[in-house]
């Protein structure tokens, strides 16, 4: 993908009110491009936003992403603002910290529906336009912890692992209309991410799990201490989409994230050399 050089460019961005998308939407404007920035509170978003941001470039939505016809109308009222499309960020999603028994369908669904549902209908909504247009960049924000799983981060890993299979699969299907696609997997980000305000809890619990209820202590008690800086992390997703979004698939935010994604690839791999000679053994005879 080329990114437009003698114009400013259109992002469609999503979760906008407050951590990443809310660090994006800040730079994005600086640059002078286009931001419709959807969130389920404009008034949250522009008070965040504050006084020392010219706002001239800024289409607020409020949309509830599960809401395919809501979200359609967004990306519809993004095109007549502003002309046209050039960006896409998934980037909404939230923390869930319980035990697999714990978790509720509620929950199970509430997730899902944001982070696959709500992804997928601005999919739905937006890739027609840069297809036909044969140019622009899809940025689904995923997470460490959508190529590795951890006690207590189920039902979250379930929702970024969906939306790295659909991205993968995704990146096959675009990139011969020239649109690039990017998975960024950060480690711990120093956003509202760990707060209460963000990582939902489950309503019940059982007593069987003391080490999950500690961690989720220990997890609330990170906030304000993570390593990774969203000014940086926005600059780094910018900086890849502006440079014409070449390079690999994924982008790794993080040197924690770098680190356990390196000791998953290292345990798959001793997964598979221990399975090599067994896995052949239900093929048919040839
Ligand atoms: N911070 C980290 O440690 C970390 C690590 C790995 C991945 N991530 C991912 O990075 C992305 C941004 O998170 P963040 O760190 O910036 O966290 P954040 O400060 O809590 O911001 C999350 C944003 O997502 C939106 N959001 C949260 N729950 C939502 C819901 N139920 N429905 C719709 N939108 C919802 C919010 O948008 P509105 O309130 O404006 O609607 C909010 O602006 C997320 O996809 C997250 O999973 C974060």
């Amino acid at each position: 993908m080329s990114f437009p050089a003698d114009r400013p460019a259109t992002w469609f961005v999503t979760g906008t009110s407050r951590g990443l998308g809310l660090e994006l939407v800040r730079q994005l404007l600086r640059r002078g491009d286009q931001v419709a920035a959807t969130t389920r509170s404009t008034e949250r978003l522009v008070s965040a936003l504050g006084d020392g941001v010219d706002t001239g470039r800024l289409l607020p939505l409020r949309v509830d992403l599960r809401d395919e016809e809501e979200v359609r109308q967004a990306v519809q009222r993004t095109t007549e603002r502003f002309g046209g499309l050039d960006v896409v960020v998934n980037n909404a999603g939230y923390g869930f910290l319980a035990a697999v028994e714990e978790t509720t369908a509620r929950d199970v669904r509430d997730m899902l529906d944001v982070q696959v549902v709500g992804v997928w209908n601005v999919l739905r909504a937006t890739l027609p336009i840069l297809r036909r247009q044969r140019g622009g960049h899809v940025v689904n924000v995923s997470s460490v912890l959508g190529l590795t799983a951890m006690p207590g981060w189920g039902l979250y890993c379930a929702g970024k692992f969906a939306l790295e299979g659909l991205t993968e699969a995704l990146a096959g299907e675009v990139g011969g209309f020239g649109v690039g696609v990017t998975l960024v997997e950060p480690g711990y980000f120093r956003t509202d991410f760990l707060t209460r305000d963000s990582l939902a809890l489950p309503t019940e619990t059982t007593d069987a799990y003391p080490a999950l209820r500690e961690m989720t202590e220990n997890h609330l008690k990170l906030q304000g201490t993570q390593l990774g800086d969203p000014v940086k992390g926005a600059e780094a997703i910018i900086g890849r989409v502006v440079g014409g979004g070449g390079g690999p698939l994924r982008q790794l935010l993080g040197s924690d994230a770098h680190a356990y994604a390196t000791a998953k690839v290292e345990a798959l791999r001793e997964n598979l050399d221990a399975t090599a000679e067994t896995a052949g053994a239900t093929d048919f005879a040839a």
